[in-house]
């Protein structure tokens, strides 16, 4: 028999607007799952999507003067690229609640229900609410509201067909007692146990008056709930009724990622509707916390949505995949703010794993003359490293199959920081001076390029871009293709490196800090390190230095240090955020000129993208803006 496909699912998100990252982390999240399975060896079946009918997309399709299909069209067309291409989503079908197939198998659950007697005719009364697509009675409203997101509800009679989940809710509530995967996290479980327990009611599941969406077979006046359609893309995207082959291979789905202001559409309406039609259910369905602004949900119609393509434009798409994979752990809330964004890529990317790398392969070009040495037979200070490994190796797939992304992260990075320690333990620059050492001096070497081979494999479903650098610099060219490569080992010695760019330059985190020389190296702990010190003349070239003329200062609010300063560089304005405020009030600045790095990338700050760098002088509490000693012309080279 062939092995069961995993399958993974992320909710179909309405195309009303463009998504923001709290779409993401749900994506970016199954995405990890999905890579981690398929390093594993294992067929998988990842499926995310649209959820493109329903009344508050016809309204805001009607608002903008376009059809429902143009409308959605265009937001699914940018869903799929740039979207999830920049955050290299790696998904096996996209599906649209619009594709034939999809209607296909929606009104064939329709009937099949209708057939079974699960669904009746009769007439609707009460509360509708339209941003959350969600029918409400009289008595579960709160203060008259929708009793989930607070927003004002519409009163709806009309005649509608019912689904009878009434008839399904004792085995409901017994099959989430008999399987305490089923619904996680467990707290979650709990209040679905309870929602039960209080009783469930029959659903509407058709509305009138309404012609975006899928009709009720031979009664077209009707189209079937949105959320009943919806729910039905998970049987689709299976290949139910339109590829039975992969069907048979699919079903049911392993883990289904969902928010948790949607676990009670998954937890009871989604498996009464396959109860209903005599299929398996899923085996998981997970309910994460949601990413906020402060106390508030991230939301486009709260106004606080933050774009993760300018995001990745930013930081790269491993940062950001890193932030939401490891910074929230896969359950509870989390806050989002970019400064701890810009923390983690310094300490995590930048200082441990980036370093790690810089200071290896400098070490093996150095003292091994760019060739890998070793290994010899290890000392009791050389099997740490290989140990952990094999340990890190097993506690990182416990940790995937529990869903618990960041701590896998979290276990990856044990093996890095032991590297980092085991450089400062081993020194090898001292072992260099004596060539009595020098079998131990190779075995150094050698674990550090094992174990930063291993830490390219054990990252590769997390990061997409890092796993492949790192193993370029180690002179391989082979992608990641199994997680067993990830066992210790496989160097033998004798393969040569090829030393390349930082793997995550440092970002500087003092506010205002464009205004300054770059922040300081990490502290130099090393003889070794010392050397980098020095910088050849190739090495000043690269950065570029201008003449600039300030022609606008203003105060960023909210910010005591920073100054949003727009200055003519020759050829264009360009801004640059810098941290004078305390040393210079912004109208005395207009006209002067200052020196600009010009070729600085480009950085957020206090969401102003800052476009270079002031060369300031520091000393103590005093600061002062470096210029040319007589006016030059703008864009006037500086070297
Ligand atoms: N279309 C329905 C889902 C139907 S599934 C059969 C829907 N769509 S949605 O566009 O509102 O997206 C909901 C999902 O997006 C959430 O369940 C969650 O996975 C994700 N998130 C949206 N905002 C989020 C945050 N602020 N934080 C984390 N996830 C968030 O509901």
């Amino acid at each position: 028999m062939t092995e069961k496909t995993w399958y993974v699912t992320t909710p179909i998100y309405y195309p009303s607007d463009n998504l923001h990252i709290g779409h993401a982390y749900t994506t970016v999240a199954a995405d990890a799952l999905a890579r981690f399975h398929r390093l594993k060896g294992e067929e998988v079946w990842f499926v995310t999507g649209t959820d493109e009918h329903g009344q508050k997309i016809s309204q805001k399709a009607h608002e903008t003067g376009v059809s429902p299909k143009e409308f959605v069209d265009k937001i699914v067309g940018f869903i799929q690229n740039p979207l999830w291409q920049s955050l290299g989503i790696s998904y096996d079908r996209f599906i649209r609640t619009t594709d034939w197939d999809h209607k296909r198998v929606v009104q064939s659950i329709f009937e099949n229900l209708w057939e079974r007697g699960d669904i009746y005719k009769g007439e609707y009364e009460g509360w509708y609410c339209l941003p959350d697509e969600t029918f409400w009675t009289e008595s579960k409203l709160v203060d008259g509201n929708c009793p989930d997101c607070g927003r004002p509800v519409e009163r709806v009679k009309q005649a509608s067909y019912f689904f009878k989940m009434s008839r399904y809710q004792d085995r409901m509530i017994q099959h989430i007692l008999d399987h305490p995967d089923f619904i996680q996290p467990s707290s979650r479980r709990n209040e679905m146990l309870s929602f039960l327990e209080a009783g469930l009611e029959d659903l509407s599941i058709s509305r009138t008056g309404l012609d975006w969406g899928i009709e009720v077979p031979n009664d077209p006046e009707h189209v079937i709930y949105v959320w009943f359609d919806a729910l039905s893309n998970y049987l689709t995207a299976a290949g139910y009724l339109t590829e039975p082959e992969r069907f048979a291979r699919v079903w049911p789905p392993d883990v289904q990622l969902v928010g948790k202001e949607i676990v009670r559409f998954h937890t009871i309406i989604w498996p009464i509707m396959l109860m209903a039609l005599d299929l398996p259910l899923p085996r998981r369905v997970f309910g994460h916390g949601w990413l906020l602004i402060g106390d508030t949900k991230m939301s486009k119609s709260r106004g606080n949505a933050v774009d993760p393509i300018a995001l990745t434009k930013t930081y790269g798409v491993d940062a950001v995949r890193y932030y939401l994979l490891r910074e929230v752990p896969f359950g509870a809330d989390g806050s989002y703010t970019e400064d701890a964004l810009r923390l983690l890529f310094n300490v995590d990317l930048a200082n441990d794993l980036g370093n790690l790398l810089s200071r290896s392969t400098a070490m093996i070009d150095r003292f091994g003359q760019g060739v890998i040495p070793g290994p010899h037979p290890f000392g009791p200070l050389d099997r740490h490293l290989p140990q952990l490994a094999a340990e890190i190796y097993e506690q990182v797939d416990q940790a995937m199959s529990q869903l618990l992304i960041s701590d896998a992260i979290g276990q990856i990075y044990r093996l890095i920081r032991a590297a980092n320690k085991y450089i400062e333990d081993r020194a090898p620059w001292n072992l260099a001076k004596d060539p009595a050492r020098q079998e131990e001096l190779d075995n150094v070497l050698y674990n550090l390029a094992e174990t930063l081979r291993v830490v390219s494999v054990l990252l590769s479903p997390f990061l997409i871009e890092t796993p492949e650098k790192i193993r370029r610099q180690l002179g391989m060219d082979q992608p990641v293709q199994s997680y067993r490569e990830a066992i210790y080992g496989a160097f033998q010695g004798g393969e040569r490196i090829r030393r390349g760019e930082p793997l995550f330059p440092r970002l500087d985190l003092r506010e205002g800090a464009t205004a300054e020389p770059g922040a300081p190296e990490p502290a130099q702990k090393s003889a070794d390190m010392s050397q980098a010190n020095y910088i050849s003349l190739d090495d000043f070239k690269k950065v570029e230095l201008k003449v600039g003329t300030i022609r606008q200062a203003e105060a960023v609010k909210g910010a005591d240090r920073l100054l949003k300063l727009t200055v003519f560089d020759g050829e264009r304005e360009r801004t640059v955020v810098s941290g004078i405020k305390a040393h210079y009030d912004p109208q005395t600045l207009v006209g002067q000129q200052v020196v600009l790095v010009a070729n600085l990338k480009p950085v957020l700050l206090r969401g102003i993208l800052s476009e270079g760098m002031l060369l300031a002088g520091s000393a103590g509490q005093q600061l002062s803006i470096v210029a040319p000693s007589s006016r030059l012309p703008e864009g006037a080279r500086v070297k």
